[in-house]
């Protein structure tokens, strides 16, 4: 064990995601096994802010029966405090109050951003990719993705039957703010007509409504659509527009919230326990800025600024709306920008494939 850590604390931050509590306990378990003191920070970096009452050293006790539980244990909320420098001062403050010498942070791009903040401060830090979007280019899988979709698919397979019943198409909107990797995947899954993303650069309005037409004529009674949030107040809309040019009854619904609680499936369990313990590790080898992702099954401390650049570089190249990251790349090397853009080619890739696939098993004729 490296000798400068004795402390660290634990932290979720952002939109909860299933499986967080089994992150939370794996960090835990592991550090306290690796002669650490385990210190719970609750509500996320306001807590943090907030120091004593919101606190807890860990025992072993303190994160059992947790794991099988949707939420976060430790909880969560947004905290604008934090971004100011006087709120970073302050939690810098704490930190040396209950002599925290590292944190391991648990969620999304805004809490990498934070526990950044933090690293330039003096204060180590590990993210750990939770979120339900799989919005974060760099990793594979971020944990909660797979519960959510299991949640989706369940509840489409419900929708389905109903409009089986009744001869209708159910547009389904699911979160993904800035991903579609929750639409896209769980469309191909529920053997949807049709699916929208903002990654479909070739997605055009009218095939999909004259499929629907030709399914219709062809005898198909039932139609499911898959919409993600992210393309901006569409889906109500798309579901008038189906049932006006098609004269099938169409259904709309948001399914929200609902995707993000519940029980972690045993995958999301499984990626919680590897990158709690890869995370430990990264803080003890002396890594820090950095958070774990899952690549071809390793576990890989990624450098979170260049996560950040990829991730806006990534999402440029579908999303006019986030801007190109010209100025943070300036601090790497030709060489490396090139390795960036083929990292966001070999995405685009994978999701070019999965828009295929679903094109390729939709159609009825
Ligand atoms: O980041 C995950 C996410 O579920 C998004 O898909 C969604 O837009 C957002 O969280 C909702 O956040 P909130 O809980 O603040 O409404």
């Amino acid at each position: 064990m490296a000798k400068e850590f004795k402390r660290i604390g634990i932290l979720t931050s952002g939109g909860d995601a299933p499986g967080m509590n089994a992150a939370v306990r794996a960090v835990t378990r592991y550090a306290l096994k690796q002669g650490l003191e385990v210190y719970g920070i609750y509500e996320g970096y306001k807590g943090l802010i907030e120091g004593k009452g919101s606190i807890k050293k860990f025992s072993p006790r303190d994160v059992a029966n947790i794991i099988e539980k949707g939420g976060t244990a430790l909880y969560s909320a947004r905290c604008v405090e934090f971004k100011e420098e006087a709120g970073l001062q302050r939690a810098i403050e704490v930190c040396r109050e209950f002599q925290i010498d590292g944190i391991i942070a648990i969620g999304g791009d805004g809490t990498f951003r934070g526990a950044s903040d933090l690293c330039k401060r003096g204060i180590p830090c590990i993210g750990i990719p939770a979120t339900i979007d799989n919005d974060i280019t760099c990793t594979d899988r971020s944990i909660g993705f797979d519960t959510a979709m299991n949640t989706v698919v369940e509840a489409i397979d419900r929708l389905r039957d109903t409009c089986e019943s009744h001869a209708r198409c159910n547009v389904v909107e699911v979160m993904g703010r800035n991903a579609g990797y929750i639409a896209l995947e769980t469309s191909i899954a529920v053997g949807a007509t049709g699916v929208v993303v903002k990654e479909d650069l070739n997605y055009q309005e009218d095939a999909l409504i004259e499929k629907i037409r030709v399914a219709r004529a062809a005898g198909k009674r039932n139609f499911i659509v898959v919409v993600a949030e992210g393309v901006d107040h569409y889906s109500e809309g798309l579901a008038k527009r189906i049932e006006a040019e098609t004269g099938v009854e169409t259904k709309f619904a948001r399914l929200a919230h609902i995707v993000r609680g519940g029980s972690p499936s045993l995958a999301d369990r499984l990626l919680a326990a590897q990158m709690g313990v890869a995370a430990v590790d990264a803080l003890l080898a002396g890594k820090q800025n950095v958070f774990i992702c899952q690549r071809d099954g390793d576990m890989v401390a990624t450098d979170i600024q260049e996560a950040i650049a990829t991730d806006k570089m990534y999402k440029n190249s579908f999303d006019s709306s986030v801007k190109y990251p010209e100025e943070a790349l300036k601090a790497y090397s030709a060489e490396r920008i090139a390795e960036m853009k083929e990292f966001c080619a070999m995405r685009t890739k994978e999701v070019q494939a999965l828009l295929t696939i679903s094109e390729n098993i939709s159609n009825y004729q």
